[in-house]
């Protein structure tokens, strides 16, 4: 009797265990579902500390896998062949808190390419790629720590502007070197680009390009109305002594016209006869 009770209580329990082990399973792929799966070419892991870490390294990428899951923190795409990022590329991704770019072609980032990471993202990696400049549309107020080292920068007024506008991880700093510069009088090559832009301003040339432009325009001008006041003048003084000479000629004509009424005055009946 004891034994056939206390075998129930197993069965119970058993059963019970059973139960909560399936429901457990059940809500483990509940919890997944809400999240896309690890794309094809990445590695996903999750802890409790970093959140989610998807590995898409060294797979020859030319673009940013689809359907990353929504909860990924950290995002590593470095050592592909992706040569551009589209805008809104990291939009889906409201968690991602780094993001890896570095050692891939890329040569441009599109307006709006880091859209929707303002407030997640604290670190980007951009560096050992083939950016020459930079588009701050492409960043809009993202306030993440970015490395730009070991890009060829072209600097130039355009990347004096758009550089302070980013937040650039320190340490990176002396390895964001100018591999050309314009002008290129400032002999700017070969120097950390925080050093030459501290003491040489590639945007004065460019104002004196354009003080020039203005100059020459104004000049145009100028000697445009000139020119119509000088043909104004000219075809005035033409149309001057035209009218001189006729009324030069007048006289005698006015005799004729005196003539012509004096004479329909004494035969009026020479000039009303049709
Ligand atoms: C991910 O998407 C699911 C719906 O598909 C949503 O319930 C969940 O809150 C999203 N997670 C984040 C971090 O946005
Ligand atoms: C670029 O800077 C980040 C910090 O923002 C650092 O983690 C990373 O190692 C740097 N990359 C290189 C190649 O120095
Ligand atoms: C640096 O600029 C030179 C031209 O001045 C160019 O030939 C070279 O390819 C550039 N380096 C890189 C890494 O693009």
């Amino acid at each position: 009797m004891f034994s056939f009770l206390w075998e129930g209580h197993a069965l119970a329990s058993c059963l019970s265990l059973t139960f909560m082990l399936l429901l457990h399973i059940l809500d483990v792929c509940m919890s997944e579902s809400h999240h896309a799966e690890c794309p094809e070419s990445c590695f996903c892991s999750e802890s409790v500390d970093s959140g989610l870490m998807v590995r898409c390294r060294d797979m020859n990428l030319i673009a940013v896998p689809h359907g990353l899951p929504n909860n990924t923190r950290h995002l590593y795409l470095d050592n592909n062949l992706l040569f551009t990022i589209p805008s809104d590329s990291f939009i889906g991704l409201p968690l991602l808190f780094r993001l890896d770019l570095s050692h891939n072609r890329l040569v441009h980032l599109e307006p709006g390419a880091f859209r929707g990471q303002a407030d997640s993202l604290s670190s980007l990696d951009l560096s050992f790629n083939l950016l020459e400049t930079l588009d701050p549309e492409a960043f809009g107020d993202l306030r993440a720590q970015t490395n730009l080292s070991h890009n060829p920068w072209l600097c130039d007024c355009r990347l004096q502007l758009a550089m302070p506008q980013l937040l650039l991880d320190p340490s990176s700093l002396a390895e964001v070197v100018c591999n050309t510069s314009e002008p290129e009088e400032l002999g700017a090559q070969g120097m950390p680009f925080i050093l030459v832009a501290t003491d040489l301003d590639f945007c004065a040339a460019l104002r004196r390009t354009t003080d020039f432009a203005m100059l020459i325009t104004m000049f145009g001008w100028f000697t445009m109305v000139i020119s119509y006041l000088v043909y104004y003048v000219r075809h005035n003084q033409e149309d001057a002594i035209r009218h001189l000479e006729y009324l030069k000629s007048l006289p005698n004509r006015q005799d004729r016209s005196g003539e012509k009424i004096l004479s329909f005055i004494t035969h009026p009946h020479v000039v009303t006869n049709p």
